[in-house]
């Protein structure tokens, strides 16, 4: 009998995560999500459960990944469930009101969008590879659930990549947190080539999940007559760019609506992804990770 097959959904106490953990458990995935606000983590645990089929298992597991403390611990805890995971999909993350700088002296909207994907990645790397290694080529996936937003941002902002100073457009730098996801898919891609692990991104357009609460008041006016989709449609999609053998293959891109969407240049610059690559690990680095 083959092992069950392992997904960790981050985010997943909310909106699309939940949407997608609650699909994986139906299908009977060792499914082990992730969540923050306590109440929406104990609700969302119950509704995932209640989804399974009857050979799932679900775990769940609570942190704020803005804080790279909480989220190696989330990385640990995760090795202590299971020793292979097929499928990583990176999804917590959103748009923030304003500047929020956490104990850790970093900054929210970079960290819980760019910064705690990578680290969580490369601490389940290996994790990721024990699946690769029992299963056919590009079976095991990284997905990152980033945004259109990302065009929107023409760069990363080198000279002060948190926007730790000065002003602060909580819109502007949710789009180059975005933006962060398509350069940290396309620099995994390079490094994941030969792997048999295969990531792409997928861009979902409007969705109607609680996104909007945690922005401010032009981003909640502006989605809240937006037309979009619900976090099923999205759902839906990310489970087949998990498990379809058509997204098994050429990794690094983007997906949106069941179609591909050609990555913009800048969010698939070699150069750009290496320089994030780099200085999301200095930052690691100086945490102590
Ligand atoms: N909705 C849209 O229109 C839209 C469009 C494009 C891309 N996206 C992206 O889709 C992803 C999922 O968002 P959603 O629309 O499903 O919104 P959502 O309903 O607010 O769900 C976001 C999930 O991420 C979690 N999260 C956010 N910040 C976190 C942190 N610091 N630490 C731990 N968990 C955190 C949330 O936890 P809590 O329950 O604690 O808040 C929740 O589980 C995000 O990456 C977002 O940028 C959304």
């Amino acid at each position: 009998m083959s092992e069950q097959r392992v997904v960790v959904v981050t985010g997943a106490s909310s909106g699309i995560g939940k949407a997608t953990a609650e699909a994986f458990a139906g299908m009977g995935w060792h499914v082990i999500g992730t969540g923050r606000n306590p109440e929406r983590s104990a609700a969302a645990e119950k509704d995932i459960r209640a989804a399974a089929s009857p050979d799932a298992r679900v775990d769940f597991l609570r942190g704020d990944l803005a804080l790279m403390s909480e989220t190696m611990r989330i990385a640990n805890e995760i090795k202590g469930l299971t020793s292979r995971v097929d499928v990583l999909i990176n999804n917590a993350g959103g748009v923030r009101d304003k500047r929020y700088v956490t104990k850790e002296g970093t900054e929210e909207t970079f960290t819980a969008n760019h910064l705690a994907p990578f680290l969580l990645t490369r601490e389940l790397m290996p994790l990721l590879k024990t699946a690769a290694a029992a299963s056919e080529p590009g079976a095991v996936r990284v997905l990152a659930v980033a945004s259109m937003a990302y065009l929107s941002a023409e760069s990363m902002n080198w000279d002060d990549l948190q926007n730790l100073n000065g002003d602060f457009p909580a819109s502007g730098v949710y789009c180059q947190a975005k933006l962060a996801n398509m350069l940290f898919t396309h620099g995994l891609s390079q490094r994941l080539e030969d792997s048999g692990i295969v990531t792409h991104a997928l861009v979902p357009g409007v969705v109607h999940t609680n996104f909007a609460s945690h922005g401010d008041e032009a981003m909640q006016s502006f989605l809240q007559d937006a037309p979009g989709k619900t976090a099923e449609d999205v759902a839906g999609m990310l489970v087949s760019m998990a498990t379809a053998p058509e997204f098994g293959t050429n990794g690094g891109r983007g997906f949106y609506d069941f179609e591909e969407h050609a990555i913009a240049p800048h969010g698939a610059d070699d150069q750009a992804a290496a320089r994030l690559w780099t200085e999301s690990e200095k930052i690691l680095e100086g945490l102590g990770y």
